[in-house]
């Protein structure tokens, strides 16, 4: 569904490539996992998919649905099925939950934008109403971002870091909540995490290291590797989603 091939990537006002080969692939109704240290490419390679200005690649290709988009804008990627949960999410003072979850979507329907809360698991009768700005915890609005995505029915959902600031016992919620939301809306889904747990739900997995794709393939494998190239092998080893495969 998604192809990404040989990505260099020098976003604007940058002189040098913060991507400088990247390649993997996507397959249909799967969730890929990108994994990386801090500040490897995940973000960037994240923007260059969703097509956000400043960060159109210098060289390589990006395909979708067999359809090259390298040089398609946001607004073109975004009709096709492409969405972009950003890693902070957003805070827009003044708009209720329900306002902004409706924007991305083409039928406004009420019912709709309670569906999306309860795949997220937020009580619609609670949230609808609130604001989404700094009244709503982190994890809140986070999962606000979720159902933004999820309303919009997209067929590539990229998620970057859904997990960061989240509490550890919410971390496995969140990945089954990734799984139903997967299953539900019939979504790929493009994650961007650190995290070890993201195993319970994951497909397959690249791993990226100064903007670099080392490894791609299924999710064990490729975890095993960053582990090993991160110098944390014993932490790796003993997590059962590895001793699952
Ligand atoms: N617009 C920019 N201007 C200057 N440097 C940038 C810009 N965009 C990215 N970089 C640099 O490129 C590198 C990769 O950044 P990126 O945000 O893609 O990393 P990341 O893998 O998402 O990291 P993290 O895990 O911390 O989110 C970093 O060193 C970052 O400082
Ligand atoms: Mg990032």
């Amino acid at each position: 569904m998604l192809k990404v091939k040989d990505l260099v990537i020098e976003p604007r006002g940058v002189k040098k490539a913060v991507v400088s080969n990247a390649s993997f692939e996507v397959r249909e109704k799967e969730i890929h996992v990108i994994l990386g240290p801090n500040g490897s490419g995940k973000s960037t390679l994240a923007y260059s998919v969703m097509g956000l200005g400043g960060y159109k690649p210098i060289s390589g290709s990006i395909t979708f649905m067999e359809k090259d988009i390298t040089n398609l804008s946001v607004t073109e990627r975004a009709k096709l099925g492409i969405t972009l949960a950003w890693q902070e999410p957003v805070r827009f003072e003044g708009i209720t939950v329900s306002d902004y979850i409706k924007a991305g979507m083409s039928n406004r329907d009420e019912s709709a934008v309670d569906h999306a809360l309860s795949l997220v698991e937020l009580d619609s009768k609670k949230f609808k109403k609130r604001f989404v700005d700094n009244s709503l915890s982190g994890g809140e609005r986070k999962r606000v971002e979720l159902a933004a995505v999820v309303a919009m029915e997209p067929k590539l959902m990229i998620l970057d870091e859904p997990d960061s600031g989240l509490d550890v016992i919410v971390y496995d919620e969140l990945y089954q909540l990734l799984d139903n939301i997967r299953n539900e809306v019939n979504s790929s889904v493009l994650l961007i995490t650190h995290r070890e747990e993201s195993g319970e739900v994951a497909d397959s997995a690249t791993l990226i290291w100064e903007g670099k794709t080392i490894l791609s393939g299924r999710f064990p494998i490729v975890m095993h590797k960053y582990c090993t190239m991160a110098r944390r092998e014993d932490k790796c080893r003993k997590k059962p989603c590895l001793m699952k495969y």
